[in-house]
């Protein structure tokens, strides 16, 4: 099979800044946070938006941190609503009053996924480092009070996974269209914290099946996702649908990034949207080409039949594990460092997490 054209990318995560009020220790951000005086501007934000939908781009995540710790977030949502983009907020709800939830749906807002950390109160407000729990109860009410559409999103980890039914519960009662179960993914802090995040098999098994009876239970929606560990299979996730397929990443200073945690992968090199165009930078650079298609692959993968689905899964992870972003991902059962995971998987500590830090002024 030949190497299909690189194709224009469908969604962007705009991650607009890296301050947020919470502390979540399964956090995905880089350990190194980006300070506040190194954010792009508004100005700057604008350009970018403006281009990547002159990229072809019309699925656009307002991400962070928290964006809404960014006060021109409803201009940029406006802007990106101008260029005709679906617009997609992802938020932790903190901030988010009525009139603010309605100021941003008149801007444009298509969609609100917010997440919560737990169905236990006290255990939520922990993971989350701060007394948030109540406030994003009515951070919920706020955004279907202003008629916009609710996914509530949950990280699933060791000290919550034995809630899934109480989660789907509290996420329908609080109207959620969408109810998003992921269990946590080992970038950035959550990497830091896996030996206390990790769960167990049998705390896996368990939510499955609890899994199958919220199913059940509300056949009639939401429409319930559980995203799978991958740690525990034996084949990889197809992440991010490819390298440099569908998605792109912008960060808060404009690094341009074919996933959100490639910053980690430190044998490529840097792209920024100061300092080169985004099309030149999706279409030309050697980061966004160095894993597209399948020819840069290796054995197994190179002959697997899995390639063109799974495309080797996630080269971030062959990195952390190998040291090298070319090797089949660590988490399939026919990479030879498929041991590197299994010895992970009996690294097991008490919950004493390093929460993830506030970025600098
Ligand atoms: Fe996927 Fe590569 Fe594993 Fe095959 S060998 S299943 S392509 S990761
Ligand atoms: Fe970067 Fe999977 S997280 S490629």
């Amino acid at each position: 099979m030949t190497e299909t054209p690189v194709e224009a990318p469908l969604g962007m995560l705009i991650e607009l800044t890296h301050r947020c009020p919470l502390h979540c220790p399964y956090c995905s951000n880089p350990v190194e946070l980006v300070s506040r005086a190194r954010e792009l501007t508004g100005a700057q934000w604008i350009d970018v938006l403006t281009q990547a939908r002159e990229l072809g781009v019309v699925q656009m995540h307002f991400s962070g941190g928290e964006p809404l710790a960014r006060s021109d977030l409803p201009e940029l949502i406006a802007h990106a609503r101008q260029l005709g983009a679906y617009v997609n907020l992802v938020t932790s709800g903190v901030g988010l009053t009525v009139e603010r939830a309605r100021l941003l749906a008149e801007r444009g807002v298509d969609h609100i996924q917010l997440s919560m950390q737990d169905a236990d109160s006290r255990n939520a407000d922990l993971i989350a480092g701060a007394r948030v729990h109540a406030v994003k109860l009515r951070a919920a009410e706020a955004i279907t009070a202003a008629g916009l559409p609710l996914t509530v999103n949950v990280v699933l980890h060791r000290t919550n996974i034995d809630r899934v039914e109480r989660i789907v519960d509290l996420a329908v009662g609080l109207g959620a269209d969408r109810v998003e179960l992921a269990n946590t993914q080992y970038y950035g802090w959550g990497l830091r914290n896996r030996a206390a995040l990790l769960p167990t098999a049998v705390q896996l098994d368990a939510a499955r099946e609890a899994v199958q009876r919220a199913r059940v239970k509300y056949a009639d929606g939401p429409e319930l996702v559980y995203v799978v560990a991958d740690y525990f299979a034996d084949r990889p996730k197809p992440c991010m649908d490819g390298w440099g397929r569908l998605q792109l990443t912008v960060t808060p200073e404009g690094n341009v990034l074919p996933c959100p945690a490639a910053s980690a992968i430190t044998t490529l090199p840097v792209e920024n949207v100061l300092l080169r165009p985004l099309a030149e930078i999706w279409y030309l650079s050697k980061t966004f080409n160095a894993y597209r298609g399948t020819a840069w692959m290796r054995e197994p993968c190179r002959s697997c039949p899995e390639r063109f689905t799974d495309f080797g899964g996630c080269r971030c992870q062959a990195f952390q594990f190998t040291g090298d972003a070319a090797a089949t991902d660590p988490a399939c059962g026919l990479s030879p460092h498929r041991p590197l995971v299994d010895a992970a998987l009996t690294e097991t500590a008490e919950p004493a997490f390093t929460m993830r830090a506030q970025a600098a002024p």
